[in-house]
This record gives structure tokens, C-alpha cells and sequence, in this order.
């Protein structure tokens, strides 16, 4: 095995990755598969779980998928368990589940939203985005936290955003508390688990081309918006999470903890041209 094989080793790893049928999710599973590790999906979209499941198992991949919405903690602890019951132990959890919360206070011509603005914002979307973005990882990190201390080692990887140290105007306004909630107590997380040889860290993504916000970067003038906004002028692919994937959930990453790493082609470093 050449170094870099045995560096960002993942081979026989059991692994979990929440809102796995689909975008950022489905290609961290990919990379870990694709490298030898043993994979349960965990999706609220039985469609799409079934498809990723499939096409993951038809190339030969141990993959396995479990039904799961991860704002209902019951539903979490119980998935977490049939993995750890099946597979015997847990080695790396992808807490990556999340959705859009709708339009903010500009739409995408630049014109005033009403139906964004703060004082029309509507609670049950604002409890929803936190249920799915910010508990949801709780609950994540709580069932991770259970069964890797016993094993004393473990991987955490909480998929946050750019949106967790950056506000924008056509974002609705739930997102950003959500964000930056889960990459705060990835952080605590990280701080209370490294006794026990589990690190803990944060993906934050830039603009990638998932199925978010009933894939909104399909829409020409969305599209427009996110290229002219980074210095790369492109959006990113979902198979260009990998790398930083296979950093976080392998040993190459064994004293890193408690870090954000942002993946945004430059965007947060402000506009170029
Ligand atoms: N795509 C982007 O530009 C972008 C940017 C920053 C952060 N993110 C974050 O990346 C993560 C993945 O999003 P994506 O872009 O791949 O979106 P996506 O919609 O392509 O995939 C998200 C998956 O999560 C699942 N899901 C949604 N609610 C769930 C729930 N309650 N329980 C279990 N599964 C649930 C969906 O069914 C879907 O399969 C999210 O946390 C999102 O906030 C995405």
C-alpha cells in the first residue's frame, strides 16, 4: 500500500452519513466506499435512499440504508443502533443532513422580499431549519458520543456552511443561527470528546451543485448569482467534497479537532473581479 493509501486509509471503517441519498452526503460516502469502508445511509427520502443504496451496492460497495428523519431523536438513536448492531462498532459519522430555509429579505434580482424580511418571518420555518440543522446534529453527536467512547476512538465530520461565519441578503434568515449553532457546538463537541480519541470537525461548504432548495442552482439567474459572487466563478461539484472527506474520517487527520474547514473555491475571501 503506498503512503498515501495507508495515510487516508478508511478500509473496513463503519460509517454513517446523515442526508447520505443525495449531493454533499452522497458523495462522502462515495469516497468512503470507494475506499473499502463499510456504509449505512441515512435519508428522510426513502426514493432516493433506495436509489443510492442500489447504485452503491451494484458496484460492489457494503452499503446499507436506514430510514431516518434526524430531527426526530428516537428515529437517530434508532439507526444509529441497527448500524452498531449489525456492523459491531462505529468509526466515522458524517452528520450532514440539512435543507434550505427559502427565500431571505432580496430575491434574486436584487428586489425587496417581503416574505423574507425579519418581521414576517414565519416560525414554523425558522423551527424547522433548527429542528433539521442544529438538533438534528445534536442528536447526531449524541448517539456518535454513545458509542464511541465506549471504543475510545472515533471520527465526527458535522457538515455546517459558509452561512456559519458569513450573512447573505437571498438566504432566508433561519440558516444562518442554524449554521452557526452547529458549527459552535461541533466545536464544544470536539472539546468534550478528544479524551476519548474522537475528533470532531466541520465541513462548511461554499455554493455546490446538490439537490438543496429543490436544486436552485439549476435556475439560470440563481446560477448567475453564486458564479459572479466567488472568485473562481463556478459553483462546485458534489465529488469535489472528497478529498477533505477522506482527510476527516482517516487517521491523516488524528490531531485535527474542533476545526471548520471551509470548501468555497474563495468565496469567503470577497469578490475578485
Ligand atoms: N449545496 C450547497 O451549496 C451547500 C452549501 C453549504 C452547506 N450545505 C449543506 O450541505 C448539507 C447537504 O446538503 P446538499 O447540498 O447535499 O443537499 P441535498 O438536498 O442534495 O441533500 C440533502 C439530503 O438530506 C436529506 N434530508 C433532508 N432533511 C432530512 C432529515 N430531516 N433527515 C434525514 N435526511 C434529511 C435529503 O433527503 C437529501 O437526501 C446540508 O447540511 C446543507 O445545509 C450545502
Amino acid at each position: 500500500m503506498s503512503t498515501a493509501s495507508r495515510l487516508f486509509d478508511v478500509s473496513g471503517r463503519v460509517c454513517v452519513v446523515t442526508g447520505g441519498a443525495s449531493g454533499i452526503g452522497l458523495a462522502c460516502a462515495e469516497a468512503l466506499a470507494e475506499n473499502g469502508a463499510k456504509i449505512t445511509l441515512m435519508d428522510i427520502n426513502a426514493h432516493s435512499l433506495d436509489d443510492a443504496v442500489s447504485s452503491l451496492t451494484r458496484r460492489g460497495f457494503d452499503v446499507r440504508g436506514e430510514l431516518v428523519d434526524v430531527s426526530d431523536r428516537a428515529s437517530v438513536a434508532n439507526a444509529f443502533q441497527n448500524t452498531v448492531t449489525h456492523y459491531g462498532r462505529l468509526d466515522v459519522v458524517f452528520a450532514n443532513a440539512g435543507i434550505d430555509s427559502g427565500p431571505g429579505f432580496l430575491g434574486r434580482e436584487g428586489q425587496r422580499l417581503m416574505e423574507g424580511s425579519l418581521e414576517n418571518l414565519d416560525l414554523s420555518n425558522w423551527e424547522r431549519v433548527m429542528a433539521i440543522n442544529l438538533n438534528g446534529v445534536l442528536y447526531c453527536l449524541q448517539e456518535s458520543a454513545r458509542h464511541m467512547k465506549p471504543q475510545g476512538s472515533g471520527k465526527i465530520v458535522v457538515t455546517t456552511s459558509i452561512a456559519s461565519c458569513l450573512n447573505a441578503a437571498w438566504v432566508g434568515t433561519s440558516y444562518f443561527p442554524a449554521k452557526a449553532g452547529a458549527s459552535h457546538l461541533m466545536r464544544q463537541a470536539a472539546l468534550e470528546l478528544a479524551r476519548y480519541n474522537i475528533q470532531v470537525n466541520a465541513i462548511a461548504p461554499g455554493a455546490f451543485a446538490t439537490n438543496i432548495a429543490d436544486g436552485h442552482v439549476n435556475d439560470p439567474a440563481m446560477r448567475r448569482l453564486l458564479e459572479a459572487g466567488n472568485p473562481q466563478h463556478r459553483v462546485a461539484e458534489p465529488a469535489e467534497i472528497k478529498g477533505v472527506a477522506l482527510l476527516l474520517a482517516s487517521a491523516a487527520s488524528s490531531y485535527i479537532t474542533g476545526t471548520e474547514i471551509v470548501i468555497d473555491g474563495g468565496g469567503l475571501l470577497g469578490q475578485a473581479d
